[in-house]
């Protein structure tokens, strides 16, 4: 049977944060999320014969804040996920968490229906951060929202957070990384701090004291040594882990794997189509209402994949793994040699040191790694059609 992962994205928020671009609505009540809920299950149904022969290895609650939804709600969709799905017995459960939507007992009864990952957005434990950025929790709750955890039992629990925040000095990104080492988390992820337009950041972006190129590439190197030196293993751009604690699920984007999403602006690769919904919680939901018409489609993208994308898209997303292009894997894979499509476009970077020979195949140094975006688009921008996944 073939590996297939679950991306099943939660729409809601207690309220929008300055930077974010994720689709989510703040103030959406009890009722429509209970239709919300029913429909994603409805969803899910209409793949259980597709997926008939797939064995599910992961799934994501992503968001949004998963976390906002009842016991009862995340029931329902766990119940339906293994209704219409095989989930394998060592399957990973992750789940969103934003610190100040949970308690112990809340913790306790996510554990109990089998979600046995934690990714918790923290951002920074920097009060004025979080201020600045409209989080809804104290540097508190983040700690006692780990310690909950701890309490519930989860021995897989990660921690966003963010460099390059407005105002953020190397120091208080350092002492970020400190409280996080302090909780003894599992796993960290790490994400550059992205102005994305349409966003209250964007329209503010001239006013806001951001770190210039110069800081805010120190902040990373510096950041990555301190990760490896608290035991975390960078194993991709923004991601580190303790030993065997790297996210199954989002390794499934970089490894070209298949994955199913449901819910609006949720995006898929499965049978060698990529594909999205739009990004409209109305539609969705009435979509799968049999009292509601709607003659609108629900798909946002819909690419059937040619084998030259394929591999350009391959390429690009392992390139984001520290471990890279293995050349027996991309043989295996695509039935080509690896150097011979793509030696002579890279060779400036290899020049250059930006890109290495390692003992498998050819993987960013950390140089490389910063500027990925730029040279990915020399060496395979040309043979892609769309970006994007959940993560
Ligand atoms: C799907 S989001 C939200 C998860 C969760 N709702 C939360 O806020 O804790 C996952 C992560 O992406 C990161 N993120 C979102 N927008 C970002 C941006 N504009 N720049 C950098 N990181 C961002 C944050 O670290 C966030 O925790
Ligand atoms: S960062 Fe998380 S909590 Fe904030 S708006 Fe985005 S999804 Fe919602």
């Amino acid at each position: 049977m073939k590996g297939l992962g679950l991306y099943i994205h939660i729409p809601f928020c207690v309220s929008k944060c300055k930077y974010c671009d994720f689709y989510s609505l703040a103030g959406v009540d009890q009722t429509c999320r209970e239709r919300y809920v029913e429909a994603l299950c409805k969803h899910m149904c209409d793949y259980k014969l597709q997926a008939k022969n797939h064995v599910v290895t992961s799934v994501y609650f992503g968001g949004g804040t998963p976390s906002l939804l009842t016991e009862k709600q995340l029931k329902t969709i766990v119940k339906a996920v293994r209704k219409n799905f095989h989930v394998s017995q060592r399957c990973e459960i992750s789940m969103e968490v934003n610190p100040g939507t949970v308690d112990e007992e809340k913790l306790k009864a996510i554990k109990k229906l089998g979600i046995n990952r934690l990714s918790i957005g923290a951002q920074s434990f920097d009060e004025n951060e979080l201020n600045t950025c409209g989080r809804i929790h104290t540097p508190k709750e983040i700690y006692d929202c780990v310690t909950q955890a701890r309490k519930a039992k989860f021995d897989n629990i990660s921690l966003d957070l963010i460099y390059g925040l407005p105002n953020q000095t190397k120091e208080s990104l350092f002492e970020n990384l400190e409280n996080a080492f302090n909780l003894n988390v599992d796993h960290i992820s790490l994400y550059g701090l992205k102005i994305e337009d349409g966003t209250p950041f964007w329209y503010d972006r001239h006013k806001l004291v951001l770190p210039d190129e110069d800081e805010e590439r120190e902040m990373y190197f510096e950041a990555v040594e301190k990760l490896r030196h608290a035991g975390f293993r960078q194993y991709e751009i923004s991601n580190f882990a303790k030993r065997h604690k790297a996210c199954k699920h989002n390794l499934r984007y970089w490894n070209c794997d298949e994955y199913l999403g449901f819910g609006p602006a949720a995006h898929s690769y499965f049978g060698g189509k990529r594909f999205s919904f739009k990004r409209d919680l109305k539609l969705y939901m009435d979509s799968f209402d049999e009292n509601v018409k709607t003659s609108e489609t629900l798909l946002d993208e819909y690419v059937d994949i040619p084998p030259q994308a394929r591999i350009a898209e391959y390429v690009m997303l392992r390139f984001r793994l520290v471990e890279g292009v293995n050349l027996a894997k991309f043989s295996k894979r695509f039935g080509r040699s690896f150097e011979q499509l793509y030696y002579q476009k890279m060779n400036p970077y290899i020049n250059s040191g930006h890109i290495v020979k390692t003992k498998t195949g050819y993987a960013f140094s950390l140089q490389g790694m910063y500027v990925s975006n730029y040279i990915l688009s020399r060496i395979v921008g040309g043979d892609l059609i769309i970006p994007g996944s959940n993560s």
